[in-house]
């Protein structure tokens, strides 16, 4: 594959960016142009960000499969497109080129159409990180089902919530996962969630651990079985159904500052053509580079970068199912080495969890492989940025350290690699496309170099999310309405003296816990929900691994005797209702929270002495009880 519109200098990325800006219909049809579509589009580009209502290349017909999968058998056919490494080293890596993923998609495919999915039919996908995930995650594309694909990491409870919300009628699943010395039981999480799903109707489960599993007749089917089925009738090819480019292609479920998580949408004719651009062009991929992205399929980066980028792309991409120190702290150096691996894309957390061990674990290993770096999910500090560089790049991969969000479908803020400049703790440059602006509190722009403020988007890209599903007004009041006519992204953002740009972290009720988006409101309903608690209040703090942990102030109806035994039953509390990524680092039970007279939690104040930094506090004046101050700051953990 060659990619005519991938970047190869300064000046091009400078004229591209100035030519997405002047003629943005033109610009991205330019590069929709290489790919596959049934039927071109009539309209590049209609909006309005009031509504909103965003419709990229409107009219167009096409299926994401036949761009990731049918259009490169010809050319790469037996080039691997997956490139599998399991959790324990000892046991076989699998590598499957593009004519094999094209025949297991299709075949699964069959599988789900046997199973009565239809176009539109939402599919909840909750497997751990094996390549039938990616398998199943295109199948569903292949048939016109949408995916909401669920992270492992979350408790019954939250996928029976996800379910219910996208009103899903199949479920797929496997008996287990592996992930490190663990093993985790999945489909025993996805019966208790079905308890509360009775629409329900299929679960598929592909056997991984050989856990055993309770299989209900009539609902529960194996994997393995489905296809044999699908193997003796016959024709194993199964045709894309044809999609228009604003079909919904996925639902992903994220957090924000209130109520439950909602369900992002993307559509497929935009989604395909932005996750593409955005992966050829960071990462400046080069035909039979290896690139081996850590992320979790079950959020947006595997979505964008496991997935539908690098194979669209015509890439070999590499999933890895197990976690960074298992068996130990080298266990990413060794993939590395092991499969030549060009282009390494991770997060800051992952980084300074295996910088905390030391050089030993790196020494001995090769790297030599690697021409390029990435980093995304959080803020990237300075000491991680330069260990990354110094000691995995050896000091001349370029690192991109890439802001976006799951909202924004790929890649909006950041280098592109060896192409234009880096600058550590900076995501840079808007990639072609992003016009980014920064506003203050009452939505005025902040013009000009050295200056702060909330970063809004100000033109439409074609990644972006549609709707929030099922709720569209939810979407616009999240997104749309703090600012008038922007896309309000909900980070604060600075600008240095050069124009680049360094995001410094939320400004609304979400945290960042290793890389996981996490709503304070979300994990203060879990506390609630446990017996004798009457109130919480729920904020970040700086955390050395996870970039920020979580602290918990709990009211509890009665003194609480065993504070220890109470925290473990707590934190049990919080792994049931949203999951273990959930859990508080720290739990302070104090007798009362700072309030002001309207009865409104003043965070701000809770935030700094969550931060070790009470002599802070600022004007408190307003609290009905300046009293409880004192008495939380004295119990500060
Ligand atoms: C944060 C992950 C600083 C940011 C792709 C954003 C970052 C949220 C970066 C989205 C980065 C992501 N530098 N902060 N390079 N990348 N963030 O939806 O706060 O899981 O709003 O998408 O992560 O998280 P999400």
């Amino acid at each position: 594959m060659s990619y005519p519109y991938q970047i190869r200098s300064l000046e091009e990325y400078q004229q591209a960016w100035r030519e997405s800006v002047t003629d943005p219909e033109g610009f991205w049809a330019n590069v929709a142009d290489h790919f596959y579509w049934r039927k071109k589009w009539d309209k590049v580009l209609e909006w309005n960000f009031r509504e909103p209502d965003v419709k990229w290349f409107q009219g167009a017909k096409l299926n994401i499969t036949e761009n990731c999968l049918d259009r490169h058998l010809g050319t790469l056919g037996n080039q691997p497109a997956i490139i599998w490494e399991p959790n324990d080293p000892e046991e076989h890596h699998r590598v499957i080129t593009y004519r094999d993923l094209y025949n297991k998609v299709c075949q699964f495919a069959n599988v789900l159409k046997n199973n009565g999915v239809k176009k539109g039919d939402r599919v909840c996908i909750y497997m751990g990180m094996i390549p039938e995930l990616a398998i199943a995650v295109l199948a569903c594309a292949r048939i016109g089902a949408i995916h909401s694909v669920v992270f492992g990491g979350f408790s019954a409870q939250s996928i029976a919530d996800r379910i219910l919300d996208a009103q899903c009628n199949v479920v797929i699943t496997c008996d287990g996962a592996f992930r490190g010395a663990k093993d985790i039981p999945l489909k025993a999480v996805i019966d208790d969630a079905l308890m509360a799903c009775p629409s329900v109707k299929r679960v598929i489960v592909c056997t991984r651990t050989r856990t055993p599993v309770s299989m209900l007749k009539g609902r529960d089917v194996w994997w393995e079985d489905e296809i044999k089925k699908v193997e003796t009738m016959g024709n194993p090819a199964c045709p894309a159904e044809e999609m228009d480019a604003e079909d919904m292609l996925f639902i992903l479920y994220t957090s924000g500052s209130t109520g439950k998580p909602k369900g992002v949408v993307h559509t497929c004719g935009g989604y395909m053509v932005y996750a593409n651009y955005t992966f050829v062009n960071t990462f400046q991929y080069q035909p039979r580079e290896v690139y081996f992205c850590t992320a979790d399929i079950g959020w947006i980066t595997g979505h964008s970068y496991i997935v539908y980028g690098p194979l669209s792309a015509g890439a070999t991409t590499l999933m890895f199912e197990g976690v960074p120190t298992y068996p130990d702290a080298g266990r990413f150096w060794d993939i590395v080495d092991k499969y030549r691996v060009n282009i390494l894309y991770t997060a800051p957390t992952a980084i300074r969890s295996l910088m905390s061990f030391g050089l030993g674990p790196v020494n001995h290993k090769s790297l030599t492989s690697i021409t390029k770096l990435g980093s995304v999910g959080e803020p990237i500090n300075e000491e991680a940025w330069h260990w990354f560089k110094d000691h995995i790049g050896k000091g001349k991969a370029p690192i991109v350290d890439t802001w976006w969000q799951t909202e924004t479908g790929g890649i909006m803020i950041t280098p592109i690699a060896g192409v234009t400049p880096e600058k550590p703790g900076y995501a840079t440059l808007p990639l072609p496309g992003i016009q980014p602006i920064l506003v203050d509190e009452n939505g005025k722009e902040i013009e000009g170099n050295g200056v702060s403020g909330n970063l809004c988007i100000k033109f439409p890209w074609p990644g972006m999310l549609r709707t929030t599903y099922g709720d569209h007004e939810r979407c616009r009041k999240t997104y749309f309405s703090t600012y008038d006519n922007l896309y309000f992204t909900g980070d604060g953002c600075l600008r240095d003296e050069d124009g680049m740009y360094r995001i410094t972290g939320r400004v609304d009720d979400v945290l960042n816990v290793s890389g996981h988006r996490i709503g304070t409101a979300e994990v203060e309903n879990a506390i609630n929900m446990h017996h004798g608690v009457v109130e919480s209040a729920v904020v970040g703090y700086p955390h050395d691994i996870k970039g920020q942990g979580i602290y918990a102030f709990v009211i509890s109806e009665k003194m609480v005797h065993d504070p220890e035994l109470t925290r473990k039953d707590i934190l049990q509390t919080v792994s049931r209702i949203i999951g273990p990524i959930a859990k508080p680092d720290k739990i302070q039970f104090v007798s009362g929270l700072p309030k002001t007279r309207s009865g409104k939690i003043m965070r701000r104040i809770l935030r700094k002495i969550a931060e070790g930094e009470a002599d802070k506090l600022g004007d408190t004046s307003t609290l009905l009880d300046p009293g409880v101050v004192d008495e939380i700051k004295e119990g500060r953990l």
